[in-house]
């Protein structure tokens, strides 16, 4: 096949290197976006007179025929013809004839791939954002389905103070309404067109880069040629912002796959979100949780995969940059996946209540309490907490909780304990206690719920 670009050459394209160089096992992906950015430049090039009206239309409809042959698996894909672009331009020729080479005036590759990965990712990016979304939501119903239920809450995966559920969960909440606003900050900064950029200087025809750019849905042309087919900020960016909700995702993952465990038994995981053993009968896996923590590591590949790409890469475009797609398209989808599966399982997942109460009780995790109660009778914090140091060294000898001790005992230690002291030490009492902003009290909890809520409600 003489190639679209055959002219200067003499021989034939080694077909180890058709297929080597080949993109169009992946960026066929880009279809629509590659046929949405020529029906607009194509419009353009006739209000501009470069090409004449009827010309414009025979292409026009050449692309509408090539769009709907693409969509029913019509047009066959071969490494032959390297991309999307050329797949389209070459159908376009063999379709409409010689005219159909007028579309490629006053426009490159470079310029059409930055353009068509951009359209690309923005539609991806709402996608995302509206997944991000769900996860949410059904976060949100398990916190105010649960708000009642306290657990132990953690550091160094020690118990550390008592939290409620709905608390956090909504910790989970927060950190993808800031992956959110990551996918926010990204659409505004893509929101300029490369089109029209062509090769790297720009074009000698008359043409109009504000007209594509607002018919494409972008706020004007971006200003400078050569850093518009140079520049894949927006494709690390988009792998940054995936890799952090994978992040997120797998911390998630871990805690599943931790409180499922016969150790945790703090939830119960819905039986089509596990997996059984081929050896084992009794068991019930949190495979999809494993999975999509050990699916982090894809992503976080891919993006240190397309940064090392871009690395020390001179101006303009180099062929070095087609490896773009692959690893994004790749973490787009594994992320996705993952969004979906998490939200499914989160839905049908039960909190052991019980599990949960007797947890929360153990392991002195109201001794914060006890130090504050004394710190309220005039203490200074450093004594009360080698007070209570003390009396926690006493009980783990004994092997007694906090509230076993018997006021008698306590006074042992501080002769500022009075009966009062059993209302701190109690698991709800202290959760309620913690009524500062942000903290996991009812009252505080409730305001969070009722917040989001809001938020959520406004899409
Ligand atoms: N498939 C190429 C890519 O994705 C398109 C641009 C090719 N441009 C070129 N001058 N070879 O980067």
């Amino acid at each position: 096949m003489t190639k679209l670009w055959g002219g200067r050459f003499s021989e034939e394209t080694d077909k180890l290197v058709e297929e080597f160089t080949s993109s169009i096992q992946y960026d066929h992906l880009l279809y629509k976006e590659d046929i949405e950015g020529s029906r607009v430049h194509c419009r353009m090039l006739m209000r501009q007179g470069i090409i004449s009206q009827e010309e414009g239309e025979s292409i026009l409809k050449g692309l509408d025929e090539i769009e709907g042959e693409i969509e029913r698996g019509e047009l066959p894909f071969t490494p032959e013809l390297e991309d999307i672009h050329m797949h389209v331009e070459h159908r376009l020729k063999e379709k409409v004839g010689p005219v159909g080479g007028k579309l490629h005036t006053a426009r490159s590759r470079n310029d059409q791939v930055a353009l068509d990965f951009r359209l690309y990712l923005r539609r991806e990016g709402k996608e995302l954002r509206g997944l991000l979304r769900d996860i949410q939501k059904v976060l949100l119903e398990q916190a105010e389905a649960n708000v009642d239920l306290i657990m132990p809450g953690f550091t160094h995966l020690q118990h550390a103070q008592p939290v409620r559920v709905a608390f956090h969960l909504l910790a989970y909440v927060e950190m993808f309404q800031r992956d959110i606003s990551r996918l926010e900050d990204w659409h505004r900064r893509t929101a300029l067109s490369p089109l029209g950029s062509c090769a790297l200087a720009g074009t000698s025809f008359p043409i109009d880069r504000h007209f594509t750019s607002r018919e494409l849905g972008f706020e004007g042309p971006t200003r400078n040629a050569m850093d518009s087919v140079s520049d894949r900020d927006f494709a690390m960016e988009m792998l940054s912002i995936l890799s952090i909700i994978a992040i997120h995702l797998s911390r998630m993952a871990e805690e599943i796959v931790l409180w499922s465990s016969t150790e945790f038994s703090f939830i119960t995981l819905p039986d089509g979100f596990c997996t059984g053993s081929s050896i084992m009968p009794q068991k019930k896996n949190p495979d999809v949780a494993e999975l999509v923590r050990g699916k982090t590591g894809r992503v976080l590949g891919a993006m240190v995969a397309l940064f090392t790409t871009m690395k020390g890469l001179p101006l303009a475009y180099n062929r070095d940059m087609q490896e773009d797609k692959e690893p994004l398209l790749d973490a787009l989808e594994t992320v996705k996946g993952s969004l979906k599966v998490m939200t499914g399982m989160l839905k049908g997942t039960r909190f052991n209540r019980e599990e949960l109460e007797r947890r929360a009780k153990e392991g002195f995790t109201t001794a914060t309490d006890l130090a504050d109660y004394l710190v309220r009778k005039g203490v200074p914090f450093r004594d009360a907490h080698g007070i209570v140091g003390r009396i926690v060294a006493h009980c783990v000898n004994q092997g007694l909780e906090l509230d076993r001790l018997s006021l008698k005992e306590l006074k042992g230690f501080s002769p500022l304990i009075e009966e009062d002291v059993f209302k701190v030490l109690g698991v709800k009492e202290s959760v309620d206690s913690r009524d500062s902003f942000g903290g996991t009290s009812k009252r505080e909890v409730e305001r969070a719920i009722a917040w989001w809520r809001e938020v959520l409600g406004e899409g």
